[in-house]
């Protein structure tokens, strides 16, 4: 076998290891796929996709049949012979076929926009963009929260969205399609999710730097966790008791961290960040940036530039007792 043969053979292998991680690695994450529904909504849109997929396999298949026996037919050909079908089979194949294709795509995408309705609901939550976070307001309970979105199971939930600066895009994959939030031009949309989950979601829309950093979580929840969870956030905020709790809430005003954050129920007002009142219960750091743990909070305080350059957050130069206490009392905020 020459060198040639080897290379090629090198190739050829590495070609299909790379299409075979290409396709298991679309496969296997069902955190954000379209393909994995869990909404009625979701389930219209993958269907949706399926169809246009099986569709375009049998157009491919058929084609490149059709195009083997031509190519096959024509050593055998006498010249002059008539061409293979004729007149009829170029209307077929070249008019009928693709135009009936085309119809059964248009009715069954018109079929899906209606199901895409929003349907009548209770829920309203108002879902702000920003470079890049995710502000979350529930209007009617007083509650507000940054890069995630409780909802409760099996009833659509109402979505206001608007952004403070540029063109954002909501989109949680596994519940609905996708829909812009515009500055000064409030759009709603809806959500649903058919059974309690964690559901990822993304901006899709490019934004900025961070554009890839502006993940968010909708956690949905049975209808009477999800009640208890409303009122359990409606609670008002605690003095803390601890030492430690106490000074790392004295800490977060003298540093400056009020100007630009709220925590409910205390003088921190700032609007420029994220609201911290519940920021202990938040699955993560930096709109999906970083999972919350101790040490990564502690990071983050410090210096949250290095895991997300370019956000408004400083970096902090606090001594070690002053980020320990500061993180603690961020933490006791459930
Ligand atoms: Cu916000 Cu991309």
């Amino acid at each position: 076998m020459s060198s040639g043969d080897a290379r090629a053979r090198t190739v050829r292998r590495a070609g299909i290891l790379a299409a075979g991680a290409l396709f298991l690695g679309g496969c296997g994450r069902k955190l954000q796929s379209s393909l994995d529904p869990a909404s009625s909504a979701s389930s219209q849109i993958a269907g949706l996709w399926w169809m246009l997929f099986w569709i375009g396999v049998f157009v491919f298949v058929v084609t490149m049949a059709l195009m083997l026996i031509g190519i096959m037919r024509r050593p055998g050909a006498a010249p002059g012979a008539p061409p293979l079908g004729g007149i009829p089979f170029v209307v077929l194949s070249g008019i009928v076929i693709p135009a009936s294709f085309l119809l059964v795509i248009l009715f069954t995408s018109l079929k899906a926009t209606v199901a895409l309705k929003p349907p009548p609901n209770q829920l309203t939550v108002q879902v702000i963009g920003h470079q890049w976070w995710w502000e979350v307001r529930y209007p009617d309970q007083g509650i507000a929260l940054a890069n995630e979105i409780q909802i409760p199971t099996g009833q659509p939930v109402r979505l206001e969205l608007t952004s403070k600066d540029v063109i954002h895009s909501f989109w949680v994959p596994r519940l609905n399609g996708k829909m812009d939030l515009i500055p000064g031009h409030p759009n709603t949309f809806w959500i649903a999710a058919d059974r309690p989950g964690t559901y990822r979601g993304q901006c899709a829309e490019y934004c900025g730097t961070q554009h890839a950093h502006m993940a968010f979580f909708v956690v949905a929840l049975p209808p009477a966790e999800f009640q208890d969870w409303v009122g359990q956030r409606q609670q008002p905020n605690p003095e803390p008791r601890d030492p430690h709790l106490t000074r790392g809430k004295l800490v977060f005003s003298q540093a400056g961290c009020h100007d630009c954050h709220t925590i409910r129920d205390t003088a921190a007002r700032g609007t420029a960040g994220p609201d911290l009142t519940h920021l202990g219960s938040r699955l993560t750091l930096g709109a999906g940036t970083l999972p919350n743990t101790t040490g990564n909070l502690e990071g983050w305080i410090a210096d949250a530039q290095s895991s997300k350059p370019g956000i408004l957050m400083p970096r902090s130069y606090l001594p070690p007792s002053d980020l320990h206490d500061l993180r603690a009392y961020l933490q006791s905020l459930k």
